[in-house]
């Protein structure tokens, strides 16, 4: 006959080892014990039976506690402070010893804090614009060709995901009278075939300076200003005409390599030069649309790229790393 006290404790060796608790009843010898049934004789057949079913309620009760533990383990709630495991198999944080700022935040800052000592206040772009801000404000009316250089993405309900900080202008000079310098530093968004140079997610800096006599000098001298801050080094700079309709005239701004000073190098391809931002004095529309009179007042306006200016200066060669969520890229920034 079936020895039922030798099963039960062959099992519960077995059970003692198993990953998972519930296969505990498909063991052969659990079957096996079952399957004796028949051999038994008829007289010690309920006896037998008895026994079997005694093991088989003794198994099945520490199989309902081990599922109960796993249950209360599933729900735990995750400690964010627990230290980094890589071999755990559960999601970890990372603890607040490893954090650290993400660059373009980190750089972010070191923009505002040169503008604030240049005497700008700096604020937040919108992330969500209409097509007052984001073209009419600016000197695209309705069916103006230059809307294509813009296109981005709406909403249903005709919000527009702005593709440029120049949205914010219109509200800057709104804001209050001259004079007014203001630099808005914000997220913009661009219909974009992605690559190393291209992400359909970016950062923009861009400033707006309004008073009386303000002319091409003293916007070529404030940006000169703010990048020799920025690169920390001398930086000659060069402009030629380009087009936006929100300038009159309107540039391109280059300046001289900051890390090879025009002898050339990976950073500027070695052309020795980097065209680096749009600018111009503000058009007579954009001011009036504004509600400061142009008769009066002239100002200039600049956008620059931050991912870009971020780019140079650590020599990221892919603009889609800053939004990829790599540690291995953002650690280098602690
Ligand atoms: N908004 C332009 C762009 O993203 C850049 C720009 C050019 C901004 C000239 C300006 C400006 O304020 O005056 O392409």
């Amino acid at each position: 006959m079936h020895d039922i006290d030798a099963t039960l404790r062959a099992l519960k060796a077995q059970f003692a080892g198993l990953a998972d608790k519930r296969d505990i009843l498909k063991a052969p010898e659990f079957k096996k014990m079952y399957a004796g049934i028949k051999d038994v004789p008829a007289a010690d057949k309920p006896a037998y039976g008895q026994a079997v079913n005694a093991v088989r309620e003794e198994l099945q009760a520490m199989i309902d506690g081990f599922e109960a533990a796993q249950a209360a383990a599933a729900i735990k709630p995750l400690d964010p402070t627990a230290p980094f495991d890589i071999n755990s198999s559960r999601p970890s944080l990372l603890g607040p010893e490893n954090g650290s700022k993400h660059p373009l935040s980190a750089e972010r800052q070191v923009v505002a804090d040169i503008f604030n000592r240049m005497g700008f206040e700096c604020i937040d772009s919108r992330q969500l614009d209409d097509d007052y801000h984001m073209f009419q404000a600016l000197n695209f009316p309705e069916g103006h060709p230059a809307r294509d250089d813009y296109d981005t993405f709406t909403t249903r309900e005709g919000l527009i995901a702005p593709a440029h900080t120049s949205t914010m202008q219109n509200r800057v000079l709104k804001a209050g009278e001259p004079p007014i310098r203001t630099v808005i530093i914000g997220r913009v968004f661009r219909n974009e075939d992605l690559d190393a140079k291209h992400e359909h997610t970016l950062n923009q800096i861009e400033g707006v300076y309004v008073d009386k006599n303000i002319n091409v000098g003293h916007l070529l001298a404030t940006l000169q200003a703010f990048l020799e801050a920025y690169y920390q080094t001398n930086l000659k700079f060069r402009i030629q005409p380009s087009y936006f309709p929100f300038v009159e005239p309107g540039f391109e701004f280059a300046i001289s390599c900051p890390f090879c000073h025009e002898a050339g190098c990976v950073t500027c391809k070695y052309e020795g030069w980097i065209e680096l931002l749009g600018c111009g004095m503000i058009h007579p529309n954009v001011l009036r649309e504004g509600g400061i009179d142009p008769t009066q007042y002239t100002g200039f306006a600049w956008g620059i790229g931050l991912d870009r200016l971020v780019m140079m200066k650590y020599g990221i060669e892919d603009i889609r790393n800053f939004q990829a969520g790599k540690l291995q890229f953002l650690r280098q920034f602690k």
